[in-house]
């Protein structure tokens, strides 16, 4: 990746001269079966410019499930920037929202004292689960009973692919825009890549500009993202055991403070329950996973978790982690979970 970078033919892209980042644009694209695609430095750039496109009336209103990255941890930046307000659906269990609230909730078009119904916003993978297809079917009813725009949060629809074996142009079909991130999973530096119709990209393209995201010899980045989506992605399926194989690891310790429910885990993600009726916090466990403090090995290695919730502690499976760093996570995790939790036995 790094080679690829060095060597990047690169021009001005702000003038759509350089050759690399056409190529990734041309081919991510084609991979999502949209007409077009713009490179972009950020899954949140992504999902902010998709919301300017989309709810381009002042007063819109943009419907998303209540655990979805763009409500959490994009700093409200639909309200912020795009003048757009995101009204929340509680997200189930499967990382769907109920159907009938979304119908109900979705504004009078007629009524001068509402705010302009335009979107709505899908995370797949929602904290690594797969939104399953036929709900999304279901969704696309509403959309065109209320003649809405949708966007696809795909910063892992990658693994959602690999996962599940549906082609990444069938989960991108429905969706009039879709980001996914090469960064992260897929371990490219920096970047994401938001796909739609030709017009679609027209305007994106001058979101991001005022955004700071026009970038010049933005090649060397384009390049890395090429090697991520050729190198990348067929060993997707190997994060996804590694994640499977920690989840089972911990449940094998039968603590009745931590565990994992075997049937989330479908990707990437693992998502550790932590018993908050134990007295051990999520961020207590993130915490000492982050420490090294005995004189043991198994202490050394450190997990760079992240407290989610109260009672949740999110692990994330990419790239650079291999076999010996997945057992030594199991290692370290073990130890920990038995120093606080010392019914359990290693
Ligand atoms: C589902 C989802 N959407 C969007 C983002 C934002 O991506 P970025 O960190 O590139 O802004 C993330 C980041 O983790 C994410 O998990």
């Amino acid at each position: 990746m790094r080679k690829a970078m060095f060597e990047a033919e690169v021009g001005d892209d702000v003038f759509d001269e350089d050759p690399t980042v056409k190529d990734l644009q041309k081919k991510a694209a084609a991979l999502l079966g949209k007409e077009d695609a713009l490179f972009i430095s950020s899954g949140t750039m992504g999902n902010l410019i998709a919301i300017m496109n989309h709810c381009n009336v002042r007063g819109s209103e943009a419907y998303c499930g209540d655990k979805s990255h763009v409500v959490l941890h994009e700093q409200g930046g639909a309200a912020q920037v795009a003048g757009v307000s995101l009204r929340t659906l509680p997200n189930n269990e499967d990382g769907t929202f109920d159907l009938k609230k979304l119908d109900s909730a979705i504004r009078n078009p007629d009524s001068i004292h509402e705010p302009v119904s335009k979107l709505i916003l899908v995370e797949n993978t929602l904290n690594g689960k797969i939104i399953p297809q036929s709900w999304i079917e279901e969704l696309m009813v509403v959309v065109k009973k209320h003649n809405l725009k949708t966007h696809l949060d795909g910063a892992r629809l990658w693994n959602v692919s690999i996962a599940s074996g549906i082609s990444i142009e069938k989960l991108a079909a429905p969706f009039d825009s879709v980001t996914f991130c090469l960064s992260k999973g897929l371990g490219a530096p920096v970047g994401s890549v938001l796909c739609g119709s030709k017009s679609f990209i027209v305007d994106a393209k001058r979101k991001r500009k005022v955004l700071g995201g026009a970038m010049r010899q933005v090649g060397i980045l384009a390049a890395a993202g090429l090697v991520s989506l050729e190198e990348s992605v067929p060993r997707l399926a190997e994060d996804h055991r590694r994640a499977i194989t920690i989840a089972r690891a911990i449940n094998q310790l039968n603590s009745k403070i931590f565990s994992v429910d075997l049937k989330t885990v479908h990707t990437n993600i693992i998502m550790i329950n932590v018993n908050a009726d134990s007295g051990v916090s999520a961020m207590a466990f993130m915490n000492r996973l982050h420490q090294s403090i005995d004189d043991n090995s198994d202490d050394k290695i450190i997990i760079k978790c992240f407290a989610m919730t109260e009672t949740f502690v999110r692990m994330v499976l990419y790239y650079d982690i291999d076999d010996s760093m997945m057992d030594a996570a199991i290692r370290k995790l073990r130890y920990v979970i038995n120093l606080l939790d010392p019914q359990v036995q290693i």
